[in-house]
């Protein structure tokens, strides 16, 4: 099958596009960096041309829900739109578990974007999974001057490879509409998760924990952003994961 993967240069986006390729697929990657400019439309002409599918794992780092909103929103009518011309038949996205538990930051734009893919021209499939592992890191050398904060919060991470094999499997068949939320094999505390990961990379300092406000910082010690019943887990537990870590 051929495959546009938006944002295949990216953490989810160069998992699927080695594992689409070692999958004997063939892959346009969408970003940037590869002449793809998702909110102005530029480089888009002609590359879905011939496309099965379209797969959406482009990103914005922002709390700020103005933000969040114009960039998913932006993007996805980028795409639908040109998957229209083009006659692809089918869009998957991925977005997060949880996310209307929260829509006042970042989760404001991907519940918009969820929005206009359903009431859009192509057939879809929409994957919500929890957060990475990878996340732990990112939180981590968000950091600056050694200073490290975290919150308490209850999560079920998975691996970003696990997510982006799993998005695969449903481009290789139809689309599905919302499938089953996608999570990791454990529930594990955010603050502690950070705290492994950067002692697994020699960090002995302090990290600090720091509940945000808001309905973000309630839905994550609730347990709004674990997975609904009936979810697909995936296998690597956090601990798994950071034993196989190049640099732990
Ligand atoms: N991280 C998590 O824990 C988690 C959990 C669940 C779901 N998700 C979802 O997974 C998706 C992917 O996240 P990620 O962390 O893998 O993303 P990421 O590493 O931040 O990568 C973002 C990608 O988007 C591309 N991009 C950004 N702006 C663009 C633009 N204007 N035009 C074209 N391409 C653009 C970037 O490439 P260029 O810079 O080359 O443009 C890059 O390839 C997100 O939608 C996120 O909501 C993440």
């Amino acid at each position: 099958m051929k495959f546009a993967i938006a944002g295949g240069t990216g953490l989810t986006g160069a998992h699927l596009t080695t594992a689409a390729r070692a999958r004997g697929h063939e892959v346009v990657v969408l970003s940037r960096r590869t002449g793809v400019e998702l909110l102005s439309g530029a480089g888009l002409a002609g590359a879905l041309d011939g496309v099965d599918a379209v797969l959406d794992v482009t990103n914005v780092t922002t709390s700020k829900p103005d933000v969040s909103v114009s960039f998913f929103a932006g993007a996805t009518k980028s795409l639908l739109a040109a998957e229209r011309r083009a006659r692809v038949p089918h869009h998957l996205a991925l977005t997060i578990v949880g996310a209307d538990a929260a829509p006042d930051g970042y989760y404001a734009g991907k519940l918009v974007q969820e929005r206009l893919i359903a009431n859009g021209p192509t057939p879809w499939t929409v994957l919500r999974a929890t957060q990475f592992h990878e996340y732990a890191a990112i939180l981590f050398h968000r950091g600056r001057a050694g200073v490290h904060v975290a919150p308490h919060g209850r999560v079920q991470p998975i691996a970003a490879q696990e997510v982006a094999e799993h998005l695969l499997d449903l481009a290789e068949g139809q689309p599905a509409g919302r499938a089953a939320d996608l999570a990791g094999p454990r529930e594990e505390d955010l603050l502690e998760i950070v705290r492994a990961y950067a002692h697994a990379i020699g960090f002995r300092g302090l990290i600090a924990a720091v509940d945000p406000p808001g309905a973000y910082g309630h839905a994550l010690r609730s347990g709004a952003l674990l997975p609904a019943p009936g979810a697909t887990l995936g296998r690597q537990t956090f601990a798994e994961w950071l034993d196989a870590l190049p640099d732990a």
